[in-house]
């Protein structure tokens, strides 16, 4: 309750509104809407809880608006459409309820940020923030007020297609990177004619599919739902998120659209959430292939029972809520909250006040600050994997450009881009024949995508590397092998690139590979032929300027893994914040120091793989840069902490290079004894922390008991007694060690 408090004069403060002056403005609000739902009729009350796509579009559309039996489209995106469709809503329907206009703005509208997974690899809030603010800005004056964003599903898995959309592994980093995207799609005030609603999504678990195969089930029990799954969640509806969406998947047995634990006990109950939730695209109907409702009257009863406030597309409500209401199975109170609830987001929106695009206001789209926005991200979002001496480049070095992905301008982008025009995009081949021309280069693309398996122009790649003094090799993933119902069951870089990689290094010139891909790919097969590799999960529009200001030292790489990177795909799922089990690998035999008929137990019996060992090729949080940090004086305030008490945890960090650079130091914590087994290293903070060549800084973390909570035995969240370790380091593997008490 002590947090609620704190996250509502936080939220009050922060929105410039005294706790009085919220309370005013609310019960006003509260008002408006009880009085307009008097006024409604009960179809009309079952059509503000419809959303139709507006591709599906029949003539009739128009009556249905004016007859108030819709209360919200997905993907119209002309604001002179949008324009008309209010104009009749307000103007025709009976209590003239504005529209809200969703569509999925997930990583930029026109402006292309990286994808979710790349802006995740910034550790910076503040790039986050920014990102969506533009996608605010630009999708506003398309009339959308409403965006399918942001997804926070701790992906795990990287055969997940989706894992490109998602924050990465950790659920402290997706919170916090969450959070800031909620506040950047919503400003100020929702009621800001540059805002647009987020919504959280997909409630919940849906990273978690078995196999990596999408759409699959997840068997998360209560723990970890609430330990991990549900973190990020929690954090974007303290951070005021207006809507959430339901998942695809059943979580053991229970599809997200059916579940009132989720929907009613903790997130109207527990959260105080008063937003409304979205069911996913036919997510409710699917409930009758999942073998959880009958038929489509089932649907619309088990989804208005468990608290879907909107439903998406398959229309169930509008077809069976009237007759289930007066049949007694869903109830009338029930339905008067949805409508609340829906009525409140549109009215903190300000469309009752505002709803019409001005079509007259000059435009925001690809300004010049929106595309240098995208370009600091896109530099930010860039991990640097490998560098033997060979980045940064003189740029008095000819370069030969070899690869699929050096002039990709639509693949670039990444998944989930319905707007972005790939005619806007400033590949790496066209940064060099602008901004760069005075690079000395010559191009062979040799491949013609990802997929391409000719291997005919392999020999001109080798000419162009022997012509030149380093090749820089672009490789990686067309956009379409990730994002929605696109998962992999081998990760590997796709068709011949491997090969044609294998080719340029037999030239025995420097080669340094640029990775552009929307999962993290096995990639241990390459290293041995890239004396650097820079990764960029699809850096989208302004990525090819970003990745050259990078190679030739404009910028200094900083980012750092959002998810682990593993050696193979057997490995998955692999992650940092993994249980010790009762059996930690000690030793690891290798493979091929195996005796022949070596006896049964002659190799230790823990946990680990004969062929691969028991770890990633790099860690969450693992990431280079041109500058050398070194960690030292590691020192807490205290080493006993009581209960309810906090800690500071000081360490100083030196730029022992020539190179100015930034690190982002993490702090990670292990509770080595609870009343369940807790994972050996959570990240509880980082920072971003800039150093010139040479300086040294002392940075300080604050930890307290609150940050260590987590849900016990009992399932209470509460900190408890014992010993911790804790760690500040370059990432989740390497770190300063100290230990600390809570008393
Ligand atoms: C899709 C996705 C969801 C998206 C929605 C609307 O199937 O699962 O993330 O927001 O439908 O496009």
């Amino acid at each position: 309750m002590k947090k609620l408090l704190i996250a509502l004069s936080l939220f009050c403060v922060s929105f410039g509104l005294n706790a009085q002056q919220k309370s005013t403005e609310d019960a006003k609000m509260e008002k408006f809407i009880n009085d307009l739902l008097k006024k409604m009729t009960l179809d009309e009350k079952i059509g503000q809880m419809n959303q139709l796509n507006w591709g599906d579009i029949s003539d009739s559309i128009k009556t249905r608006v004016r007859n108030g039996e819709i209360g919200s489209f997905l993907n119209i995106y002309d604001p002179v459409q949008v324009n008309e469709m209010q104009r009749v809503a307000i103007e025709e329907s009976p209590n003239k309820i504005p529209l809200i206009i969703g569509r999925d703005v997930i990583h930029g509208l026109k402006t292309i940020f990286p994808i979710p997974l790349g802006q995740a690899a910034s550790f910076n809030p503040q790039v986050v923030e920014n990102g969506a603010r533009v996608a605010a800005i630009e999708s506003r004056e398309k009339g959308i007020t409403w965006t399918f964003a942001p997804m926070l599903d701790i992906s795990r898995d990287a055969r997940w297609g989706r894992i490109a959309e998602s924050l990465g592994e950790d659920p402290y980093l997706a919170g916090e990177l969450g959070a800031a995207m909620v506040r950047g799609f919503q400003g100020k005030s929702l009621s800001d004619p540059t805002s647009i609603a987020a919504c959280v999504k997909h409630f919940i678990g849906y990273g978690a599919a078995e196999g990596g195969r999408d759409y699959n089930t997840t068997n998360i029990p209560i723990h970890l739902l609430r330990n991990v799954y549900l973190h990020p969640f929690q954090k974007a509806v303290e951070a005021g998120a207006a809507t959430l969406m339901t998942s695809f998947n059943d979580n053991d047995g229970i599809p997200a659209s059916g579940n009132g634990f989720l929907l009613k006990d903790i997130l109207r109950n527990e959260w105080k959430f008063d937003g409304f939730v979205v069911s996913d695209w036919e997510s409710m109907r699917e409930m009758i292939p999942h073998g959880f409702a009958k038929d489509r009257k089932d649907v619309a009863m088990i989804s208005a029972n468990a608290g879907i406030d909107m439903e998406m597309v398959s229309e169930t409500y509008p077809d069976y809520l009237k007759e289930l209401i007066n049949e007694g199975k869903v109830s009338m109170t029930d339905v008067d909250n949805y409508v609340r609830n829906i009525l409140r987001v549109k009215y903190r929106l300000g469309l009752f006040t505002n709803p019409y695009v001005d079509t007259k206001k000059a435009s925001a789209t690809y300004s010049k600050e929106h595309l240098q926005t995208a370009r600091e991200a896109a530099i930010q979002s860039a991990i640097l994997l490998k560098n033997e001496n060979v980045l940064p480049l003189k740029e008095t070095q000819k370069i030969a450009v070899i690869g699929p992905m050096a002039d990709a301008p639509h693949d670039q982008m990444g998944t989930w881009v319905f707007d972005g025009e790939k005619a806007h995009t400033v590949t790496p081949l066209k940064a060099l024949q602008t901004e760069y021309k005075n690079i000395n280069y010559v191009y062979e693309p040799v491949l013609k995508y990802s997929r391409d398996k000719n291997t005919s122009d392999f020999e001109k790649a080798k000419k162009a590397a022997e012509s030149a003094d380093v090749a820089v090799v672009f490789l990686g993933e067309e956009s379409i092998l990730s994002g929605e119902a696109h998962s992999l069951s081998n990760i590997n870089l796709i068709g011949v690139q491997s090969e044609l990689l294998k080719a340029v290094k037999s030239t025995g010139k420097p080669v340094v590979v640029v990775i552009m891909a929307g999962r993290p790919l096995t990639i241990e097969r390459d290293l041995p032929y890239a004396d650097a590799v820079l990764y960029n999960f699809h850096p989208g529009t302004m990525g090819g300027p970003a990745i050259l200001d990078l190679l030739y030292g404009k910028a200094n790489p900083s980012g750092k893994l959002p998810v682990t990177f593993v050696r193979e795909v057997g490995q998955i799922p692999m992650y940092y914040n993994h249980n010790n089990t009762g059996r930690p690998p000690q030793w690891i035999p290798k493979l091929e120091d195996i005796a022949i008929e070596a006896p049964q137990t002659s190799l230790g019996n823990t946990s680990f793989y004969l062929d691969s060992g028991d770890k990633p090729l790099y860690p969450f949080g693992y990431g280079l840069s041109y500058s050398k940090f070194e960690y030292s004086n590691l020192a807490l305030s205290t080493t006993e902490l009581a209960m309810g008490g906090s800690l500071t945890a000081k360490v100083t960090i030196k730029n022992t290079s020539n190179v100015d650079g930034t690190e982002v130091a993490q702090l990670y914590v292990r509770d080595l004894v609870g009343s369940i087994v807790r994972p050996v290293k959570e990240l509880k903070g980082f920072q971003r922390v800039s150093l010139k060549a040479g300086e040294s800084k002392t940075i300080e973390f604050k930890i307290s008991t609150d940050d260590l909570a987590f849900w016990g035995r009992d399932l209470t969240k509460k900190a408890e007694q014992g010993d911790f370790d804790l760690w500040i380091g370059t990432n989740s593997a390497d770190g300063l060690k100290a230990k600390f008490v809570v008393k």
